[in-house]
């Protein structure tokens, strides 16, 4: 490495982006693209109507019932409360945090207590609540009109802001994990290299705007958490979105190691927070964990994350989950994490899937499967998202669960299928 000049370097840079700017335009904008014309041409109402072609699954064991003896801690494949009955996440994702205006979103519109309020009636007992480390570190205060509804916080800066936000939830009865989203304050997860990992300080200096070490992510681990530490009701630490490394790779055991070291100086600050590993491969690969599981050393409060869009599964022979069949796409997740459910490993929580309020094909495959899979192995899981607009541009999230009211539902098959794996038909 020593021998590459800095010119070299920018030719490998150069070469690496080009890359993945070709796959990504491939997979996110042309297929797509293909996908929808395909759907326009045979459009008939019955692909809208996605929810009558699941059946009425058996009600699973757990209900998504409201955590109310904390702490949690793991038993095998469960997450149980202190009264010893399994605490099965029923979670949303409400993101902003880690976006561009550095808060979650709808502060502008409506209350947060309100919102808390809302996805709470909704049935979700928890949240995962996602920051990025440009947040912590800059923390700026946060200028009025994005707090418009939440006069209260004017003059408050973002960690100021997180935190209420966290407190309204929990009061609200809604448990909350926090997530290290991404470094730099953006939507992810784009190509650049700078956010791939939790710490890009392999890279030559100048290259990335924000320059983290692993320490450095460390500390605003230890920075976001520390006002949270004696609330009861933030039960977790998502540690890292969708780890990868430059080509979309991530050895598993050096991300496992890094998860240890955080896990453990989280750990001493609440030995009751659950310590959430996402697998590799942008969340969908926990291959590894069987060889080499992340061991803490609070025992039993390791819970796996893993991550299941239409899209994923592109780089395999059998194709992207949006138009794989029902048996393919279940071998597929048995293999990246459902072995550790059906051999009572460990938990998996499901913490990002989701799908457009106007389903194509391809969306209407992989949800009716991914639904099925979740019944089957009643696993804990987390919708992505509960927004009706993302932070930069305001441009519409068609996965949103709320008008932009922030109130109203967008009443369609998406939660009415969310409601039948809560166990609330
Ligand atoms: C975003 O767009 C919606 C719908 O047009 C609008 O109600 C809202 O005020 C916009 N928000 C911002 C911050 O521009």
């Amino acid at each position: 490495m020593g021998m590459l000049t800095s010119k070299t370097w920018k030719h490998v840079f150069v070469i690496l982006t080009l890359s993945g700017i070709v796959s990504l335009i491939y997979t996110r904008i042309y297929q797509p693209f293909l996908d929808t014309r395909t759907y326009l041409k045979t459009q008939d109402p019955q692909h809208l109507a996605v929810s009558s072609a699941l059946p009425e699954y058996a009600v699973p064991n757990t209900k998504a019932k409201q955590l109310t003896h904390p702490p949690v801690h793991t038993q095998g494949r469960d997450i149980l409360d202190a009264a010893g009955s399994r605490f099965k996440l029923a979670s949303v994702n409400w993101y902003g945090g880690s976006d561009e205006q550095l808060i979650p979103g709808g502060l502008d519109v409506q209350h947060r207590d309100t919102i808390s309020e809302r996805i709470r009636a909704l049935g979700f007992n928890s949240v995962r609540l996602p920051y990025s480390d440009e947040m912590v570190r800059s923390n700026p205060v946060i200028p009025a009109d994005r707090l418009a509804a939440n006069p209260d916080l004017y003059g408050a800066a973002a960690l100021d802001v997180y935190t209420a936000v966290v407190e309204s939830l929990t009061a609200a009865g809604v448990a909350v994990i926090v997530n290290n989203h991404i470094t730099h304050a953006t939507w992810c997860c784009g190509i650049d290299p700078c956010d791939a990992a939790w710490f890009n300080s392999y890279l030559p200096r100048g290259v990335c705007r924000v320059r983290q070490t692993e320490e450095e992510w460390i500390e605003n681990w230890e920075t976001i958490m520390r006002p949270l530490v004696s609330n009861p009701m933030v039960i977790g630490a998502d540690l890292r979105n969708e780890p990868r490394g430059l080509w979309g790779t991530m050895r598993w055991e050096q991300w496992a190691a890094a998860a240890e070291k955080v896990g453990n100086v989280l750990q001493r600050m609440n030995e009751d927070w659950l310590i959430v590993v996402e697998g590799t491969s942008s969340s969908n690969d926990l291959v590894g964990v069987k060889a080499r599981p992340v061991v803490l050393e609070v025992p039993d409060h390791v819970v796996y994350s893993s991550h299941v869009y239409g899209w994923s599964g592109w780089g395999s022979i059998a194709g992207p989950y949006s138009r794989r069949e029902y048996a393919s796409f279940a071998d597929s997740m048995h293999e990246n994490w459902g072995y550790l459910l059906s051999e009572d490993i460990a938990p998996v929580w499901v913490g990002e899937f989701g799908a457009p309020n106007v389903p194509n094909d391809g969306d209407v495959n992989y949800w009716t499967h991914l639904l099925k899979y979740l019944h089957t192995v009643d696993a804990d899981f987390g919708y992505w998202a509960i927004n009706p607009r993302k932070p930069r541009a305001n441009t519409t999230e068609s996965y949103g669960l709320l008008r932009d009211d922030w109130t109203t539902l967008v009443d369609d098959y998406r939660m009415a299928d969310l409601r039948k794996l809560m166990g609330r038909t």
